[in-house]
């Protein structure tokens, strides 16, 4: 039976509906048009969705400031959407800030996080005179310090604190404790208190923390906000300019489970801790700040791809497709779940099989040894949730082309 998912429907065919195929909805919108003019895998996405999510997490928390990670998914369609709804931007590169300009957004909506920003990166920074820079290091604020008082331009930073605290999540997405290589140990706070005296061209704005990405339940969150709010506190003593507390991304999407009420409670549960923890800085008139991706644009976007070979070995059944870890690495990198459901349904019998690409290395693969409905070659394969790390994480590995992506929208109905 088709596993039926939150964004996802089933109708039948109507001219093969004597023979019980069943054509996949995306979100209630047909893929024939598109598949008829089929010319390579292709990423689609579904910008109401995207906008539905935004005001969903808005309604959840209402005072907060929400600063789309636009590493999650930088496509123009998707951000100008974003962008007429009132939302801002984290930005981790001279590039995605080039992009959030080309996009609309203004300097005061773009917050700048990363470890490696180039001396280029932060001069543009100042230059644009962009809301914050996040700071992840001593020697980073150095060279902040260092181009303000060259520029002679002010440059508002937050410092993204690294709390030492674990969240349940894949290791290789976790990223607040001292093993990581991100945010500042608590350790050094005099040592950029001294920095931040000296330098009358920096402002301390506030602080903030990003524990990880995926997170599903938020002990860890909790812990990470009370330890921070504590630093956040006393830096308030001593710096009146400090105002901001930014609790990063990180709220993460069910890709196994088909349950919209599980989905929605765990809004209420993450919305509920930043309610619990912070709702004084409200009356205070803190700027809070959220920095999410996935849970915006992940369910809004799905891989279509074409089964090329199936071939059967003495082992196991691959289903060989044209696109694999060059368009949607998350599988191969940390043996992501995607479902996987074939566009026509003609068989309500399953077979177990491996999903597998073009690329050459056995680590290209979308799904293994899984039940996949019957396919035969030349159907077309779709793959959920693949609005957020899919595109923005594709490469051209093995000269394979990019694939396209198309934007459905209510106004293009
Ligand atoms: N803020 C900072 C500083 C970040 O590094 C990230 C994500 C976010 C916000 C947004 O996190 P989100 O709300 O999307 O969880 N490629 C991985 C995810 C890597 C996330 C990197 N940083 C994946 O496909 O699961």
């Amino acid at each position: 039976m088709l596993k039926k998912h939150l964004q996802y429907q089933k109708t039948k065919i109507s001219d093969q509906a004597q023979s019980g195929a069943e054509e996949l909805l995306f979100n209630s919108r047909s893929l024939a048009p598109i598949l008829t003019d089929y010319s390579g895998p292709c990423f689609v996405y579904d910008l109401d969705l995207v906008q539905e999510r935004f005001l969903a997490l808005k309604n959840a928390l209402p005072h907060v400031s929400v600063h789309y990670a636009l590493k999650a998914n930088p496509s123009p369609e998707i951000l100008k959407r974003l962008k007429s709804l009132g939302c801002r931007i984290d930005a981790v590169s001279g590039g995605e800030i080039q992009r959030a300009f080309e996009c609309g957004f203004e300097p005061r909506d773009i917050l700048f996080s990363g470890v490696a920003k180039t001396q280029k990166e932060i001069e543009f920074a100042v230059e644009s005179q962009i809301h914050q820079i996040n700071v992840e290091s001593l020697s980073e604020l150095k060279r902040i310090a260092d181009i303000c008082s060259k520029m002679k331009k002010k440059i508002s930073v937050a410092l993204r604190l690294n709390p030492d605290v674990e969240i349940q999540t894949h290791k290789y997405i976790a990223t607040g404790l001292l093993e990581n290589k991100f945010g500042l140990e608590l350790a050094i706070l005099p040592d950029l208190l001294n920095v931040l005296k000296q330098s009358p061209w920096v402002v301390l704005s506030g602080v903030s923390l990003h524990l990880g990405s995926q997170m599903l339940e938020f002990s860890g969150l909790r812990e990470g906000i009370r330890k921070t709010r504590a630093c956040f506190d006393e830096l308030r003593r001593q710096f009146p300019t400090c105002q901001r507390f930014d609790f990063g991304g990180g709220i993460g999407i069910l890709y196994e489970e088909v349950n919209p009420a599980r989905e929605l409670q765990i809004l209420a549960d993450y919305a509920l801790v930043i309610q619990q923890e912070l709702a004084d800085f409200v009356q205070e008139g803190i700027e809070i700040q959220a920095e999410p991706g996935r849970w915006l644009v992940a369910h809004a976007g799905i891989l279509v791809c074409q089964v090329q070979y199936i071939k059967e070995t003495a082992q196991k059944t691959f289903v060989i497709t044209d696109s694999g870890m060059n368009h949607l690495i998350r599988p191969s990198l940390y043996e992501a779940y995607h479902w996987i459901t074939p566009w026509v349904l003609r068989d309500s019998k399953t077979q177990i099989v491996d999903v597998v690409g073009p690329i050459c290395e056995s680590s290209d693969f979308f799904s293994r040894s899984r039940p996949l409905s019957l396919v035969k070659e030349n159907d077309f394969l779709v793959i959920a949730d693949c609005g957020a790390y899919g595109a923005s994480m594709s490469s051209d590995y093995n000269l394979q082309a990019r694939a396209k992506e198309i934007f459905l929208a209510q106004a293009m109905d």
